[in-house]
């Protein structure tokens, strides 16, 4: 069939709905809704069998809808109405939700019901729950509506409160008085809650220091206590804030903006409120292997079972800036002094990595230098990684990477990936050529004419594809839980194996010959030279396209490579 999507953004969910849909082969376009003429325009010119939308924010024209099926992916079960669903389900604290489709009519998620999914709500933050657990419940449901109304005699079901499966209900907009926190009386586990329901936008609106700021983030904190409401650490970039019973880490603050002020965005904590403000907060760090053993906040975490070592990484938004990677550089080099012959690595749930920090690259004083700083540090850490050679090293993807992060994972010996994750191999649509030593290991995994198609077309490719062409060696189903569960499965039998001497010996004389073939160092120099061109250079569309991405700028149209 042909299928357009009508997507407010060309974010994660509609990316997967566009990979899965395009291996069912469906003939796919994309169009993001810009305005009700240019979806006029390009409904005429694609002349859809069905248009769906993933991740729509306003109404689709009834001119469209009432010519053509248009089914609507809402993330909530049936009977659920409203624009902050995940907020609602978050915020009491629903065991379990759904995602439902829907098609459009005059009324907003009233239309008639052409699938359903449930899904469990994970202790997370709402971002985090929706590129996962309500993700893989819209592709479920996505696909059966597909196949219902390709089949052609599929009924959709009205929306009616009297049947006894419709439990949902018509919700106001989550605004800042539900989210609100009291310090003095909200328990620990409320002010996870309202952190958790406004993760990652819109953030909690609060006080600090008697300045306003959006609170993003929010993990328990299991020993340090003080003053409720009170700053009493920080840790890697977060604050540390006492609550009547407990404390609660914030990793990430945005300062509210003041009427006619400049355009604020979400950055470490620690480098929004600066130090003066926090002369006398302790810095309280804890290494990785403590972390792993507690339930604190820390994007490190390293421990070992059966043989294998487990370095487990979780930067916010996936984004790594130069601090953060060599923090993990230095983790990562403990962990290589470990008697251990199998080191994984990854986050066990949502984004691997996307690469450079470019919200904190916006925020500095001469971005260029920054990013400059940024790729170093990263192809640091992505080095030692390839130099590696008396450790077998896996990348363990449970979800999305993107760019230099998925670079990052290719410089392991093998990468395992869950199913539902969705790769973006490419740096272009950043106005980057890309570093992390991409140019040696993405043509040595799927070729040279892939790899340039992959950079070129700019496409997002879905596990199942990344698999079919080499990019990753092991794609796994099911959650996030049971991907790890066969993770750590399949990496004790590596551990455990005979052959595991000899493998290393092979890795080893690899590595040898690719050296002595073209050094590391060369690819490096290369790949450094174009981004110091990207960084430096005049006429560069890299600090626009970095901009318009770290204050969200809307397109004025369809980006191009969307429209092939
Ligand atoms: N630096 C800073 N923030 C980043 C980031 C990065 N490299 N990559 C993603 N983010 C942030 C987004 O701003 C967004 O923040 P929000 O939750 O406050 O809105 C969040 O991470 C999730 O990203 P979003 O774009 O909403 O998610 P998505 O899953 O729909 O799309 C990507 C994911 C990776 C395709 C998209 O975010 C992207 O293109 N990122 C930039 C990748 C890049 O060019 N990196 C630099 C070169 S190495």
């Amino acid at each position: 069939m042909r299928i357009l999507l009508v997507a407010s953004a060309f974010n994660s969910l509609t990316q997967r709905v566009h990979a899965e849909l395009r291996e069912r082969g469906h003939r796919l376009g994309v169009e993001l809704a810009l305005g009700n003429d240019l979806l006029r325009a390009r409904v005429a010119q694609f002349e859809p069998d069905l248009i769906l939308a993933p991740m729509l924010t306003t109404a689709i024209p009834e001119d469209i809808w009432t010519a053509h099926t248009v089914l609507i992916v809402h993330p909530g079960p049936k009977g659920d109405r409203g624009p902050s669903s995940l907020d609602w389900a978050i915020h009491e604290d629903a065991p379990e939700w759904g995602v439902t489709v829907l098609q459009a009519v005059a009324e907003m998620d009233a239309g008639p019901i052409w699938a359903s999914e449930p899904f469990p709500v994970r202790t997370c933050g709402k971002s985090e729950l929706y590129r996962n657990e309500v993700a893989d419940a819209a592709v479920r449901a996505v696909l059966l509506a597909v196949e219902r109304f390709e089949s052609g005699d599929f009924t959709p079901e009205p929306l009616d409160y009297d049947r006894e499966d419709v439990r949902g209900q018509l919700r106001p907009y989550h605004a800042q008085e539900f989210r609100r926190i009291d310090w003095a009386a909200d328990s620990t586990e409320t002010v996870l809650r309202k952190l958790r329901a406004a993760d990652s936008q819109p953030g909690v609106l609060d006080e600090l220091f008697g300045k306003r700021y959006f609170l993003h983030g929010g993990h328990r904190e299991d020993e340090l206590r003080g003053a409720p409401g009170t700053l009493i650490a920080t840790r890697d970039g977060a604050v540390c804030r006492a609550t009547t019973d407990g404390a609660v880490w914030l990793p990430q603050l945005r300062p509210a903006r003041t009427p006619g002020g400049p355009v604020v965005f979400k950055r470490p904590a620690t480098d929004v409120l600066g130090p003066d403000l926090l002369a006398g907060v302790p810095e309280v760090p804890v290494s990785p292997t403590a972390a792993a053993t507690r339930d604190t906040w820390s994007e490190l975490r390293y421990r070992e079972e059966n043989g294998v070592g487990y370095l487990e990484f979780a930067f916010a938004s996936g984004a790594m800036s130069t601090d953060q990677c060599r923090r993990l550089l230095a983790a990562y080099r403990q962990a290589c002094e470990r008697p251990v012959d199998v080191l994984v690595l990854g986050p066990a749930r949502d984004f691997f990595s996307n690469g450079i920090h470019l919200n904190v690259i916006e925020a500095a004083d001469d971005a260029a230098e920054e990013s400059w700083r940024n790729i170093t540090a990263m192809d640091d850490l992505v080095e030692a990684i390839l130099t590696t050679t008396d450790k077998v090293v896996i990348s363990a993807l449970a979800g999305n990477a993107a760019a230099g992060g998925v670079m990052l994972a290719l410089a392991a010996d093998e990468v395992w990936c869950r199913e539902s994750a969705i790769l973006n191999p490419h740096y272009r649509l950043m106005g980057l050529y890309g570093s992390e030593y991409w140019t040696y290991t993405l043509p040595k995994r799927v070729g040279q004419d892939t790899a340039d198609r992959l950079t070129r077309e700019t496409l997002p490719v879905g596990a199942r594809a990344a698999g079919a062409i080499g990019l990753v060696d092991r794609v796994v189903s099911g959650s996030p839980a049971e991907f790890w569960a066969s993770v750590r499965g399949a990496a004790e039998e590596l551990a455990a194996a005979p052959e595991l001497t000899e493998r290393l010996v092979q890795k080893k004389q690899r590595r040898a010959e690719d050296e002595a073939n073209k050094p590391l160092s060369a690819y490096r120099a290369e790949e450094l030279a174009q981004m110091r061109q990207n960084f430096f250079g005049a006429d560069e569309p890299y600090h626009q396209l970095r901009r318009n991405f770290v204050h969200k700028v809307c397109p004025q149209a369809t980006p191009a490579h969307l429209l092939a």
